[in-house]
């Protein structure tokens, strides 16, 4: 996030007042950032010029996720919104991972001190926040905007992570294949069944966490070759109508891996600000995106993709790009949910 210098910024005392209100901005930005069944598995104390972000583990699908792998990806898109946030403010996010090996659900600590203007590809990735919205389906037949791909490699490449882009006929089969066995093994197992189900609330539910029925295709989309969604109306005729009366099959898009040469917490942070930064590029090019993380859920799943589709390379998440007219909706928990005044535990850790 390169920038230019502001003029100097405002008195102290002010800038200790207007701390607090910085804090809420970014976390009100930050909360739009996806999660796995948007758990929304985070939570951020303030203190002075200083966020941490918290992983919340009463959040974390202890069956489909019991390493905590998806929620740290979740968390990593959310220090992305976060930083990106404090770029449109016209701060410099210093932003430190996993600063306290004591503390693993310590996600970042992010500061600003230092003020520069932000640039125009800040402020347009930043008004994609909250308009974004994760695509379950199939895409209109229709070309990704010239140089999209590319801008989302460099993207994916500056937080450490590839993205690979699945061209070859036979990988794609492969790894739609993958994502078929996943959803038959998945809707096999009573378990996984009942978490998911306690994450796709009911038609008019007040929930604010969950993916809501307005989010999903009441009929599944199929798509050529097929990369099932999942299945979060559990045959109770859930979900929107369908977006397009263009015969089935639809488009697949352009599907991708991206992939980590690691696989521990701090990679997992790392594609989770990759996937935000992706996801935001995208929107910003009016392409939708639909992500896919069945397979990896199945540690067989995983390991065979990681042997055959990414050359060794952990897969962290299946992107599928397209266009599309999109009409899905979302929800978050208000910022005053999740934020809470930096107490002891912060202090504490800062005189470590
Ligand atoms: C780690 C991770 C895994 C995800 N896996 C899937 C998935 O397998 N299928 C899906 O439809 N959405 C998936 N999502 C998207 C979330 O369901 C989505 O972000 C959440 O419901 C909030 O909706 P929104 O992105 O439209 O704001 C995933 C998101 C993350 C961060």
């Amino acid at each position: 996030m390169a920038a230019t210098p502001l003029p100097e910024g405002p008195p102290a005392r002010l800038a200790l007042l207007a701390a607090d209100e910085i804090a809420r901005c970014v976390v009100a930005a930050s909360v739009w950032a996806p999660s796995v069944y948007n758990t929304q598995p985070w939570r951020f104390t303030v203190g002075g010029q200083r966020i941490s972000l918290y992983a919340d583990a009463e959040r974390q699908l202890m069956v489909a996720d019991p390493d905590g792998r998806e929620m740290m990806i979740s968390c990593g898109a959310a220090l992305f919104t976060a930083r990106l946030a404090l770029r449109s403010l016209g701060y410099i996010p210093q932003a430190s991972v996993l600063p306290d090996l004591d503390q693993p659900l310590l996600v970042a600590r992010v500061s600003w001190d230092q003020r520069a203007a932000s640039t125009g590809f800040e402020q347009k990735l930043f008004g994609q926040v909250r308009q974004r919205r994760t695509h379950r389906g199939g895409f209109d037949l229709v070309p990704l905007p010239p140089g999209l791909l590319a801008t989302l490699r460099e993207g994916a490449a500056r937080h450490g992570a590839m993205l690979r882009i699945v061209a070859d006929d036979g990988r794609r089969a492969a790894l739609a294949a993958a994502i078929q066995a996943a959803e038959r093994a998945q809707r096999l197992d009573s378990e996984r069944v009942q978490e998911m189900a306690r994450w796709a609330p009911a038609p008019g539910s007040a929930r604010a966490d969950g993916v809501p029925p307005d989010s999903y295709p009441a009929r599944a989309e199929h798509t050529d070759p097929d990369f099932p969604g999942r299945d979060f109306a559990h045959g109770r005729g859930w979900g929107l109508p369908p977006l397009s009366s263009a015969p089935w099959p639809r488009s697949a898009g352009v599907a991708a891996l991206l992939t980590t040469a690691h696989d521990r917490p701090v990679d997992w942070i790392n594609a989770g600000q990759a996937l935000q930064r992706v996801l935001l590029i995208a929107s910003a090019f009016g392409a939708a995106v639909a992500l896919h993380t069945q397979p990896l859920e199945f540690g067989s799943l995983r390991e065979s993709i990681r042997t055959q589709l990414s050359d060794g390379a952990y897969p962290q998440l299946v992107l599928r790009f397209g266009m599309v007219i999109q009409t899905a909706a979302s929800v978050r928990r208000p910022p005053d949910d999740v934020l809470s005044a930096g107490g002891s535990e912060d202090l504490s850790i800062s005189h470590e």
